[in-house]
């Protein structure tokens, strides 16, 4: 049976159209998918729409339309985007479906039965924008300064609110979800991870430095009525957040009442700003609920411009298909995983873009891939010539050929474990580095001369080196540019489907496939140079 790998995006919220932050997970999470197939696993990739609460509720009501009509077509234009950024094959979760409002309806009812549900009169400062209360703790530090309430996190103005709601006792469980970070394990030893090191020290320091309040899972109807009602009463709907999070169970059968095989989940990306909902509150909801934590979360840093973060609200944000639409799909997703650590913020530009583009990919990898077919042709008449018998490889062309054919081959291990640690852009930076050692090379070797002096076999030796470099390079790199690998596997004469899982050997012991007798299909440079 194949091993499973199970990973998920955050469900957006379908308040405003995708900008590069919403489109940034989704590649990662694409990339990290792809790859884990290349390996052999079967995926179970998760995306999709947040649909309730106020805010959408309020865009909703600003476009002059029904809030279901107003989600059904901004939830479209995700899925939308999804398809010309080329994301695999995936799910594509919405929080108004049926089946997820039955889920939800089956999580009241089990943390009902669990009593860790009250109802309890409740004041407070709320922001709608974050959809969430502010702590009492900083409301007081704010009056005591005599300061307007807004929002700890955007700064927004919060409202003072007054009313009954149901509560779930995130207190109860404190101690036990700081041994779990402490120790990256829960009581049954099953795996807990926040990544980077950082998001989880920052966590740990919450945890320890505050103590937990209870948090308000309902909203009253007459405040707010377009959620999922809660079977506690007619009256409230479940808090958005609560709704949202369920849908990485809904995805697993939870509309049945439990999860299914693929829950836990390996992998939730998140953005840094949703840690604390992803690293307190749900693996607390999911104790509750007698369920696994998931493996692994993974907060990523933000897309930064002009010293800003991107949003919306912030009227930065860059529309993910023009971009890709002037410099092409892949190249926008190459820059996205290459520029910055995934943990990092990244400076959006397009002059950063533009030299990426020109360096990286024009440059590096195209320049290899023009100069080796042209060789190949002109020298072998397009055919990859069989190797020399090794007792004749003494020369010292033949060992630097050797020295990258091995580059070669250990790029698939250390490319896997990169992709282990979510680490895209040093698993680039991996094949880039085989690159450019195979630019190096033809400069080193200079197979033009080898061609006057009519040293065939020196010839022969740089060629096959060349080719199995560029076989590696477009199956490792086919996660990250996919339709630019697959054209590059193309050209060098690959008849084989590129998706084909790598063998173990591929995998671990670099085992040297031959490439003698394949007939390459030299075509158009794979990315023509832009000018700035
Ligand atoms: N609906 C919630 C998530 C619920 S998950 C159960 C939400 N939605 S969101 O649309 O506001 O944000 C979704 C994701 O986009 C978050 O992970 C957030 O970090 C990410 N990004 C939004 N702007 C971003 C950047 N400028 N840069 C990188 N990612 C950012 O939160």
């Amino acid at each position: 049976m194949k091993e499973k790998f199970y990973l998920t995006t955050p469900l957006y919220y379908v308040n405003a159209r995708p900008h590069i932050g919403h489109s940034y997970t989704n590649i990662a999470a694409d990339a990290l998918a792809r790859w884990h197939r290349l390996t052999g696993k079967e995926v179970k990739f998760l995306t999709g729409t947040d649909e309730h609460g106020q805010k959408i509720a309020r865009a909703a009501q600003t476009e002059g339309m029904e809030p279901q009509a107003f989600t059904d077509k901004i939830s479209q234009t995700f899925s939308d985007l999804w398809k010309v950024l080329n994301i695999s094959e995936h799910e594509f979760i919405r929080t108004t479906k049926a089946s997820h409002k039955e889920a939800v309806y089956r999580v009241w009812i089990k943390l009902n039965e669990k009593g860790d549900i009250y109802q309890a009169a409740y004041t407070g400062y709320y922001c709608t924008h974050c959809e969430t209360f502010l702590t009492e703790e900083s409301v007081r530090q704010m009056q005591a300064e005599s300061k307007e309430i807004l929002c700890p996190d955007c700064k927004r103005p919060a409202e003072k609110i007054e009313e009954t709601n149901y509560f779930f006792k995130l207190s109860k469980y404190q101690d036990w979800l700081t041994k779990m970070v402490e120790t990256g394990q829960d009581e049954q030893e099953r795996p807990f991870r926040i990544v980077p090191e950082t998001r989880r020290n920052e966590v740990l320091g919450f945890l320890k430095a505050n103590q937990l309040e209870d948090l308000c899972v309902s909203r009253p109807k007459s405040r707010l009525a377009w959620g999922i009602e809660t079977p506690l009463s007619k009256d409230h709907v479940t808090y958005v957040w609560l709704d949202a999070l369920v849908n990485y169970i809904t995805a697993c059968g939870y509309d049945k009442g439990s999860v299914n095989e693929w829950w836990p989940a390996d992998a939730h990306l998140i953005g840094k700003d949703i840690l604390r909902h992803h690293a307190i509150y749900w693996p607390i909801i999911l104790k509750a609920l007698d369920l696994a934590p998931p493996k692994l979360i993974f907060a990523h840093g933000w897309w930064v411009i002009g010293g800003e973060k991107m949003s919306k609200s912030k009227g930065n944000a860059v529309d993910p298909v023009e971009v890709a639409n002037r410099f092409g799909v892949d190249a926008y997703r190459y820059f996205l995983l290459r520029e910055t650590a995934f943990g990092s913020d990244g400076l959006f530009s397009e002059e950063a873009l533009t030299l990426r583009y020109n360096t990286d990919l024009a440059n590096d990898l195209g320049n290899l891939l023009h100069r080796s077919l042209t060789m190949c042709e002109k020298y072998f008449d397009g055919v990859i010539p069989s190797g020399v018998p090794t007792e004749q490889n003494s020369s010292d062309i033949a060992e630097r050929a050797r020295n990258l054919q091995a580059s070669a081959a250990h790029l698939f291990a250390k490319v896997d474990g990169k992709m282990r640690d979510l680490a895209f852009s040093e698993a680039l930076r991996e094949i880039w580095a085989v690159i450019n050692e195979a630019n190096k090379f033809i400069e080193s070797s200079a197979p033009w001369t080898l061609h006057k002096q009519g040293k065939n076999d020196d010839l022969r030796r740089v060629i096959i080196a060349l080719a199995e470099t560029l076989r590696a390079v477009a199956k490792t790199s086919r996660p990250f540019i996919p339709e630019k690998a697959k054209e590059l596997w193309k050209q060098i004469g690959m008849s084989e489907d590129i998706d084909k899982p790598l063998s173990v050997l591929e995998l671990e012991t670099s085992a040297h496939l031959t490439m003698a007798g394949v007939k390459i299909q030299k075509g158009v440079p794979l990315f023509p140079r832009i000018e700035a």
